[in-house]
């Protein structure tokens, strides 16, 4: 196993206009967390960051529906988003905003250092202007017929309903979302980031330097992007949220929120690298660094195409080596949506289901929307959580340990003579760290937890096949020992090998057997992970059975 390696890990920074829902943990935030958490546990040198992103139009228009100031919006959904995160266990080691200090300064240093590399074109052009608001409409400001696909609320950036990246001038009836009214055209200059020109780059760099290793779903949008020639885009917009374009002609206008959010992630580095008084720029430009962006596949374009772009005409900073994005989750057959209120926010989740954090990641994990869409229904969450978590892992750890206090009063026995079956049971038991990482590290996360379940069932198996309790009736204490010494651990192991994907349960199988820290790297068959100096506790339940009724209360207030 690779170990000592500097990862900087980063998970697509949430929107501050609402709330988190499950569909968003599932895209970008659990597989993240799993990944930092194995590669911690892997002794590795790791920078988790994430924050919120808090320009844009989208938080206009929010602060508009409430009444309220974008900062008053901000503010709102920053805390509330940042809490759930922590409630829930999502291990960031730094969680920012980009309305700091440092990250207006960091953005607008990148922007005015491309800008003394002439990186951009400067161009006027004609663009959509609310004649009544006196405001130009930028990107979600105005609306229209997709000239794709005729869906009639297509945005001015963005069609929701074929995925296809627009222009506002691009809407076909386009009208303005502040007003009402129907656009004018006028003139404006705004900076252009020359996609075209890097062309090869993309193909030397993505198409053929990660055709093994990108996984499918993004490979094929990448070479689809770059198939239909790359056109300049416009970073920079006339609107008053935002930073301030850092140049003299830049009056009035504001950095392209996707120009000034990815540059988020250095700028939270930083942040916490200043409070941990470590130096940020190894994470950022040592070629040694592994940077592996998290994200959704709405998020594919700017963190394959246009970031990475911004970083190689920059000069000095490391590309990533993975963008693992995931598809989309739908929620009970339908789309999870805000305007509709078809969601499952994390905050009621977390209030509704106390304690229970490891069960919905361990779903939003095994059924994952990783190389396709994938739907999420009560019910599966129920089966999953009472068939796999409660009847197959927990219950093999619960039967090993009220076990070992029946017959051994909670300590470990020794392990004087193991037969043929004994050794092969721990000979597999030691191989998983292996197999568990190397599904991480191709990022095929059902895979990763689906063979820690398997290593549950291997345990119950093998206490099904050799049967301590008749063995102790029949009083052959010596066979019942070697038994128990086995089962033991596999316990260790699950407990250890559950970390990234279910912390909690983790945390507490390894408080009651008494384990210390135990990194990855450090397992090994001839030092078994348990032994007499393990006292193991009074057995406590690991997971808990979820009721009929409570899915049924679930269903009834999504529909209701
Ligand atoms: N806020 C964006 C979204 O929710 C993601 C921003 S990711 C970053 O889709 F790279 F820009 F930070
Ligand atoms: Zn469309």
């Amino acid at each position: 196993m690779e170990s000592k390696r500097r990862y900087t890990i980063t998970s697509a920074l949430p929107y501050t206009n609402g709330k988190i829902h499950i569909g968003h943990l599932a895209g970008a935030y659990i597989p993240a967390d799993i990944y930092a958490r194995f590669k911690r546990e892997t002794d590795n040198d790791v920078a988790y960051i994430c924050g919120s992103d808090e320009h844009g139009v989208a938080i206009s228009i929010r602060a508009k529906k409430e009444k309220k100031t974008p900062k008053e919006i901000i503010d709102k959904y920053h805390d509330l988003i940042k809490k759930s995160f922590s409630d829930f266990g999502i291990s960031f080691d730094n969680y920012s905003r980009t309305s700091s200090k440092i990250h207006h300064e960091t953005a607008s240093e990148f922007f005015k250092f491309l800008e003394s590399k002439k990186v951009f074109e400067i161009k006027d052009s004609k663009q959509l202007y609310d004649p009544k608001e006196n405001q130009f409409l930028a990107d979600r400001f105005v609306e229209g017929e997709c000239p794709h696909c005729g869906f009639e609320h297509a945005y001015g950036d963005q069609c929701e309903n074929c995925g296809s990246s627009l222009s506002p001038e691009d809407l076909i009836n386009p009208i303005s979302k502040i007003s009402g009214s129907k656009p004018i055209e006028k003139e404006t200059k705004h900076w252009y980031l020359p996609l075209g020109n890097y062309e090869e780059f993309l193909k030397e760099w993505f198409l053929e330097g990660k055709k093994n290793t990108a996984k499918t779903n993004v490979y094929g949008q990448v070479k689809s992007w770059v198939d239909q020639g790359l056109e300049s885009r416009a970073i920079t917009r006339d609107l008053d949220w935002g930073i301030p374009v850092p140049s003299e002609d830049g009056k009035g206008k504001v950095l392209y929120v996707w120009f000034d959010a990815p540059i988020g992630y250095i700028s939270s580095t930083k942040e916490w690298a200043e409070r941990e008084n470590k130096n940020w720029e190894p994470y950022w430009k040592d070629k040694n660094t592994k940077l592996v962006h998290f994200i959704g596949k709405d998020n594919i374009v700017f963190h394959c195409i246009i970031f990475p772009i911004i970083l190689k005409a920059h000069g000095e900073y490391i590309l990533p080596e993975n963008v693992p994005a995931n598809e989309f989750l739908n929620l009970e057959g339908n789309k999870f949506s805000t305007s509709k209120n078809w969601a499952i926010w994390l905050d009621e989740f977390l209030m509704d289901f106390p304690g229970m954090q490891d069960s919905l990641r361990y779903t939003l994990t095994v059924n994952a929307p990783e190389t396709k869409d994938n739907d999420f229904t009560w019910k599966d969450f129920q089966a999953r959580n009472n068939n796999e978590l409660v009847a197959t892992f927990g219950n093999f750890i619960n039967r090993v340990f009220v076990l070992t206090h029946k017959y051994f009063d909670g300590s470990v026995p020794e392990n004087n003579g193991l037969n043929d079956i004994d050794l092969e049971v721990l000979k597999k038991t030691y191989e998983y760290p292996k197999l568990i990482s190397e599904s991480l590290d191709n990022f095929k996360f059902r895979q990763a937890v689906s063979l820690l379940i398997d290593l549950s069932r291997l345990g119950n198996k093998y206490l099904a096949d050799e049967e301590p309790w008749k063995l102790y009736k029949s009083g052959e204490l010596e066979r019942v020992k070697q038994i128990m010494f086995v089962s033991l651990q596999v316990c260790g192991m699950l407990a250890i090998l559950s970390h990234p994907f279910l912390p909690n349960a983790s945390k507490k199988i390894k408080e009651i057997i008494n384990l210390k820290e135990t990194k990855w790297t450090e397992i090994n068959i001839d030092n078994p992970i348990l032994n007499s100096q393990n006292k193991i506790n009074k057995p406590e339940l690991i997971f808990r059975k979820i009721e009929d009724e409570e899915i049924e209360n679930q269903v009834e207030k999504l529909k209701g």
